[in-house]
């Protein structure tokens, strides 16, 4: 998601601190770069070594670090990162960068850095409350500082209100708004499915397929990069879920089709779940025993066409439907007929041929159909069909005319 993109993560003192620790991880997970500081109220609640050893990078503790200062320099630290996250901010931190101060490593650091900074203040409800705090929220935000959170809960001093960190996941996509910089699709929202569908037919068996949901995750990642909101409803998949959609867990295609229909309207849908045709009519609400029901006789129903119900919506369509054709023969013929019978925008079709090996795999490689014809792309990562096809997706929702 932020290949290559470096961070400066200062840790402040606080209960929450240990999600600070998730959020290094994440964001490694994502290809980013995380140099932490930890301050020295933060040292009470994490270790310098859960920190370090997480981020794959010495921690910064000390303003006066005489090995730091002669390498680097905390003038040079403070500049060297994309973006600047504080996570917790304790309300002593918002104080001191609302001031200027800089009597530590941390205020030092806020106070010399040209890069974006983005906190997640994480305290009791009265101190975040107070009339000093709030004074400093003001100053901070008319500085051009970002922030996410805090929320609203239950606080581990017993009482209840505005105060608890921002939890990983909303950290994570604060940070993915603020790193991609292109936001073309801001204020678009759009639907994507992904993932296989289990259809029951007992309460522990199922019929399920191979989609791992790592085309629609990709796609959902590179919606959420330039700015789309992005509801991204998946059946059972084992790929990563996007950071930063909101992401709607559902078994079967019937629980799909209900999703999609709350998720409603939109400006662009992607159907990219692998959705099973049919459910089991016969499915039992308790487990089948060998013993006593001998071999089962399963009774198919079929199940709704989620793409073609919203692709032929007389009354709120989305602008832009688009399904996905999975084939292993006559690719192109038979996803030139879907798109019609459909009645979709766009048909991204490929081939799932077990000698592909894409079902389940991390290339791809697709032909897309639009009303102007068939255009074949070469073999990319899935990420890469994701990119390229978002882009599409951008130009079209702001009027610009379709690159076919
Ligand atoms: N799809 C859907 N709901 C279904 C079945 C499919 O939304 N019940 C969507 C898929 O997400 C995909 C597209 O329809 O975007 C193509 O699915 P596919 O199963 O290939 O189409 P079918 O109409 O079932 O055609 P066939 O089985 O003949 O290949």
């Amino acid at each position: 998601m932020f290949q290559g993109k470096r961070i400066l993560l200062i840790i402040g003192g606080g209960i929450a601190g240990y999600k600070a620790l998730e959020l290094i991880r994440r964001i490694r997970e994502q290809g980013g770069h995380v140099t932490p500081v930890l301050t020295q109220s933060g040292e009470k609640f994490v270790t310098p070594l859960s920190v370090s050893a997480l981020a794959g990078e010495a921690v910064h503790r000390d303003l006066f670090d005489l090995t730091t200062e002669a390498e680097m320099g905390h003038i040079q630290l403070s500049r060297s990162a994309d973006l600047v996250v504080v996570a917790p901010a304790t309300a002593d931190l918002m104080a001191k960068m609302a001031q200027g101060m800089a009597n530590d490593l941390a205020s030092t650091l806020l106070l010399a850095t040209d890069t974006p900074v983005l906190i997640a203040p994480s305290m009791n409800v009265r101190m975040w409350e107070h009339p000093a705090t709030q004074r400093n929220i003001a100053t901070l935000k008319g500085d051009g500082i970002s922030f996410v959170g805090p929320n609203e809960g239950h606080m581990a001093c017993g009482e209840f209100g505005p105060g608890r960190l921002a939890e990983p996941d909303e950290i994570m996509a604060a940070i993915i708004r603020q790193l991609c910089t292109r936001q073309v699709l801001t204020g678009k929202r759009i639907i994507v499915t992904s993932g296989p569908t289990h259809e029951p037919i007992d309460p522990v068996r199922y019929i399920a397929n191979r989609s791992s949901g790592a085309q629609g995750s990709a796609l959902a990642r590179a919606l959420v990069a330039l700015g789309a909101e992005v509801v991204f409803i998946t059946g059972p998949a084992t790929a990563a879920y996007p950071e930063g959609a909101q992401v709607v867990q559902v078994e079967s295609a019937r629980d799909m089709q209900t999703a999609v229909m709350q998720a409603l309207p939109a400006d662009a849908a992607i159907f990219a779940a692998a959705v099973a045709d049919w459910h089991v009519r016969s499915a039992s609400d308790r487990k089948l025993k060998k013993s006593k029901d001998g071999l089962p006789v399963l009774e198919f129903g079929e199940n709704p066409d989620i793409l073609r119900g919203v692709a032929q919506m007389t009354d709120g369509r989305p602008a832009l439907v688009i399904g996905f054709a999975a084939e292993t023969n006559d690719v192109v013929d038979y996803a030139i007929a879907k798109r019609l019978r459909k009645g979709c925008d766009w048909i991204v079709a490929n081939d799932v041929s077990p000698n592909t090996g894409i079902m389940g795999g991390s290339e791809n490689e697709v032909t897309l159909i639009t009303e102007a014809g068939a255009e074949s792309w070469p073999r990319m990562s899935k990420a890469e069909v994701a990119d390229t096809l978002v882009a599409k997706i951008a130009h079209v929702l702001n009027g610009t005319k379709d690159e076919l």
